[in-house]
């Protein structure tokens, strides 16, 4: 499984994490280190910070930290060896695989091709003759032959085996078919079609890959939609409908719709930046997806209640990915698809130019629950318009959004700003305690059950850091310091490790550094170890400060603890010296 550390070295070596971090989060520099928001704790100050001459990342505020392969499997949810295939490619690396690797590897790429075969027979049943009803369903709902050859759509026909009969014929096995979410078993144990007499769209990720399939019915029966299972090549929370094609838009936005119908209606309409999520709510995972592509995104969801929850609750989610974002409103029909169908392209592009961004959006939901007319329904607009523009970061915005409030309400923007600067300041002194708690939680969190992450012996313990942090800084210090002391005799077990994997490295010849460690250490002792060489070193004089520390640790551990291993180790050490 392990991947050659010598290649690690080399990636490690070619990737910048600055410019690799900054992808995600927007940096600013400070002396010789950067500092940004965390994205991976919601935080209104900046506590993540990026070492460049180390290569590592460390969040104080949730503790996080680590390398650049570190940062890539936290960042888009990839384990390991996937995190270093994702990097890799970015330097035009390959990565040596061992056999193990390269078993699931070809495992993956039959079921792929295994997909993009049954998308090829989807299509061709939707031209053979018995694709007529199908083919008369999507011309009823508009679709032009380029659309649907665009998105490669089909029809799994009114057969339990017709899908099964096929790609079996083809060589894959019933086994393969049900890997791939194709063929369900029944409680007999026979195998048969999934999908049934149903429109078929394919998912196809950003790679061009067929990752799953979603079928609708053609009439009203339910389920409407069927999709495939999440499966080892698809996941669906990290992936949206149609990212395939929108990611080659010229817009600089992204439209973000509900349903499958929606996306082809709004593409065939020329608004090729549309996308949706599959089935489910926005993820985080796909906002940061479209982060990767975009810095606005338009959401288009339907007109009904159901949807327009589900808007703010993306709106949240999209803020979060950095994104900015802006709310559409379609007056008078259920979804972009039916609106484009009865107005027009050129009037669904004016509702794009009148769209309000999510502040003035949420202002107008709080105004349609109140009567204005009323002087009792205006205060309490006020009092909730003010908690809604008291969110806002920016202090020109919510001058901006105060006044408008305000003479949406009649009042003068003076008396509404004392309103809103209450609300400002309550929230300050909410996020300053909720910050605090985040920050007492993550040290909670940092101390887990595992002996091995929480000092017995404190004193000891910083002493045992102050030396990580010299030899990480300067490993030529490691054949000195291994003549004063061994990793047994660290207090702390995961920093005895830790020198350890120190040594080790300096015997492989491997750099002594972080990176390197990113495949044996688990999650949190790669926070640890960053933790810990974010700490200043001294400049000079290392020789004396390490015997200073060495010193700490044997005076430490024979106070504070007399039945320590240190403790042992030493009476061991008195004995052969003897
Ligand atoms: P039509 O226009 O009726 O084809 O559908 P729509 O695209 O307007 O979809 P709708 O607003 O009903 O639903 C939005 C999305 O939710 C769909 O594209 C599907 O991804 C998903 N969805 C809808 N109905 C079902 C269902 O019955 N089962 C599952 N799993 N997903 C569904
Ligand atoms: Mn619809």
């Amino acid at each position: 499984m392990a991947i050659d550390q010598r290649f690690l070295d080399e990636l490690n070596a070619r990737c910048d994490i600055v410019d690799l971090v900054s992808r995600y989060v927007s940096l600013k520099k400070s002396g010789s280190n950067y500092f940004g928001l965390c994205p991976f704790h919601n935080e209104k100050t900046a506590s993540f910070s990026v070492a460049p001459d180390k290569q590592i990342f460390h969040c104080f505020g949730c503790g996080a930290g680590g390398g650049p392969i570190r940062f890539v499997m936290k960042i888009e949810g990839l384990e390991f060896p996937d995190a270093v295939r994702f990097l890799a490619k970015q330097y035009g690396m390959e990565v040596p695989e061992d056999t193990a690797d390269r078993g699931q590897r070809q495992r993956r790429d039959r079921l792929l091709e295994l997909m993009k075969e049954a998308a090829r027979w989807f299509y061709a049943q939707l031209h053979a003759p018995r694709g007529k009803a199908p083919m008369e369903y999507f011309v009823r709902r508009s679709l032009s032959k380029r659309t649907m050859n665009n998105f490669g759509l089909g029809y799994a026909p009114d057969s339990f085996h017709a899908l099964l009969d096929a790609m079996t014929a083809k060589g894959y096995t019933k086994e393969e078919l049900f890997a791939a979410g194709l063929i369900v078993r029944s409680p007999k144990g026979t195998y048969y079609d999934k999908f049934r007499n149903r429109v078929m769209f394919p998912i196809i990720d950003i790679r061009g890959d067929v990752i799953a399939f979603g079928g609708r019915v053609m009439d009203d029966s339910k389920p409407k939609y069927l999709n495939s299972p999440e499966t080892m090549i698809f996941n669906k929370s990290r992936n949206l409908f149609a990212m395939n094609i929108a990611k080659k838009t010229k817009s600089d936005y992204f439209l973000l719709a509900e349903g499958y119908m929606d996306v082809i209606a709004l593409h065939q309409a020329g608004f090729d930046s549309a996308v949706a999520s599959l089935g489910t709510s926005l993820t985080e995972e796909q906002a940061r997806l479209l982060s990767r592509y975009t810095k606005n995104v338009i959401i288009c969801y339907d007109a009904d209640n159901a949807g327009q929850n589900a808007a703010q609750r993306a709106i949240d989610i999209l803020g979060r990915a950095g994104l900015s974002v802006r709310v559409l409103r379609i007056p008078g029909a259920k979804d972009p698809d039916e609106f484009i169908k009865e107005h027009g392209a050129e009037a669904f592009r004016k509702l794009i130019e009148r769209s309000e961004n999510h502040i003035m959006y949420r202002l107008q939901n709080i105004q349609d629950k109140y009567d204005l007319t009323q002087d009792d329904q205006r205060v309490l607009f006020l009092k909730e318009a003010a908690r809604e523009v008291a969110s806002l970061e920016n202090a020109v915005e919510r001058e901006v959004y105060t006044a408008r409030a305000a003479k949406t309400a009649g009042v003068t923007a003076q008396a509404f700003s004392i309103e809103v600067k209450n609300e400002t300041e309550k929230r300050r002194r909410f996020e300053k305690k909720r910050y605090q708690r985040e920050v007492r939680a993550a040290a909670d969190a940092a101390q887990p059950k595992d002996r091995s992450l929480h000092y017995d012996n404190i004193r000891s313990a910083r002493a045992e850091e102050g030396l990580l942090g010299l030899i990480f800084a300067d490993s030529s210090l490691i054949p000195e310091l291994r003549e004063l002391i061994t990793p047994a005799e660290f207090s702390s077990p995961l920093l005895g490790k830790l020198y350890a994997s120190a040594c080790r490295l300096f015997d492989e010849g491997h750099q002594v550094a972080a990176t390197a460690l990113e495949q044996e250490l688990t999650s949190g002792e790669m926070d640890h170890l960053a933790m810990v060489l974010r700490k200043p070193v001294p400049g000079e004089k290392r020789s004396q400060a390490m015997r200073d520390y060495v010193n700490v640790i044997r005076s430490s551990t024979a106070e504070d603890d007399p039945d320590s291993l240190l403790r042992i180790a030493a009476r061991k050490r008195k004995q052969t010296d003897k």
